[in-house]
């Protein structure tokens, strides 16, 4: 698929990244929140087939030592084609130095493990949605 890497946010549809989080399951907010955290991140990463966005994903980091991903999604029939990779090696290959920690969805961390990642043993986080991060899966 000939798809096309952006890393700028200007010309992003907020709503889309809006529309697209909240297709695949993941947290959404209005589209102006997403692109206040997209614009305010070390790394954003947008995919599009055409002038179509397809999936994107974001870190936040130092630039140094320490990065976290973030909002990390594919459109449904878009899936399974190695634009998740793509997402994820894009924002690795601009943090060279950093140590990198997400969390995944629940079912999805075989997703991660292929790109290298492992499971920590001593994660801990504070969400300010903390009974539906508990109910979702997330936290104990
Ligand atoms: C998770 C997600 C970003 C992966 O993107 P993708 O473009 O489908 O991933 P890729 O095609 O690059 O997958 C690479 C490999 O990861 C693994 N993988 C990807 N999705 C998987 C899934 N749902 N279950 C198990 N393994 C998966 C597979 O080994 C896959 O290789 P294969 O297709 O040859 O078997 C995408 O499915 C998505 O947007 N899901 C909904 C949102 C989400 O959960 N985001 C992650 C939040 S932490």
């Amino acid at each position: 698929m000939d798809v096309r890497v952006d890393y700028e946010c200007s010309g992003v549809d907020w709503t889309t990244v809006a529309e697209t989080l909240k297709c695949v399951g993941m947290a959404y907010d209005a589209p102006d929140v997403h692109r206040r955290a997209f614009e305010a991140s070390h790394t954003t990463v947008f995919v599009y087939l055409a002038d179509r966005l397809i999936g994107f994903g974001r870190a936040i980091s130092d630039g140094v030592k320490q990065a976290a991903v973030y909002d990390v999604a594919v459109l449904p029939e878009f899936q399974r084609q190695g634009i998740g990779t793509t997402i994820i090696r894009k924002i690795l290959g601009r943090l060279p130095q950093c140590n990198v920690i997400l969390y995944a969805s629940p079912g999805k961390e075989a997703f991660y493990t292929t790109l290298g990642f492992r499971k920590m043993k001593t994660g801990m986080a504070i969400f300010t949605k903390a009974t539906a991060m508990r109910e979702r899966g997330f936290t104990e």
